[in-house]
């Protein structure tokens, strides 16, 4: 596994500690979950204890240590979305994409996670994609999206 990205990414943000969720979000970002090997780097660079690192990493539910799709979509269960109908966007998401909340399909294109609140109720129906909020969403819109991103034409779970 080629490394260099972590140390770019680490360096971005001095090396500081206080940044680590930051610096997991980035990494993320790069290799689509977070490697083992990876957290160690980051274990030794930021001398923190690698059960700290899991700690934060298993805490937050953004975070993957299995490999997930190119694109990642979160949908918001939360009750207030709840209330504005998200329950036939998700129906349409796992149609669209084959598999269900968790998985991600086999050609490793999609991730489909929900979430209880995405900390913007007040546009809900909520979706979160590739990190960019789309508020007011029905299951047309959200379909949308997802074949502007190229849809899943071999299907299936990863
Ligand atoms: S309940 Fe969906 S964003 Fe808060």
């Amino acid at each position: 596994m080629d490394y260099k990205p972590v140390e770019g990414i680490i360096g971005r943000y001095q090396g500081k500690r206080t940044a680590l969720i930051s610096i997991l979000h980035d990494i993320q970002d790069h290799y689509h979950y977070l490697p083992e090997g990876v957290l160690k780097k980051v274990s030794a660079r930021l001398e923190m204890g690698l059960s700290n690192i899991y700690g934060v990493v298993t805490f937050y539910k953004s975070f993957s240590l299995v490999p997930k799709g190119k694109h990642s979509i979160t949908l918001c269960l939360g009750t207030a979305c709840h209330v504005q109908g998200r329950g036939k966007i998700l129906r349409e998401m796992t149609k669209l994409l084959n598999i269900e909340p968790g998985e991600t399909t086999r050609d490793k294109k999609f991730s489909l996670q929900v979430v209880n609140c995405l900390g913007v109720c007040a546009i809900g129906p909520v979706m979160l994609v590739d990190g960019r909020y789309y508020g007011e969403m029905n299951s047309l819109k959200a379909k949308r999206i997802i074949q502007k991103l190229g849809t899943n034409k071999g299907g299936g779970k990863a």
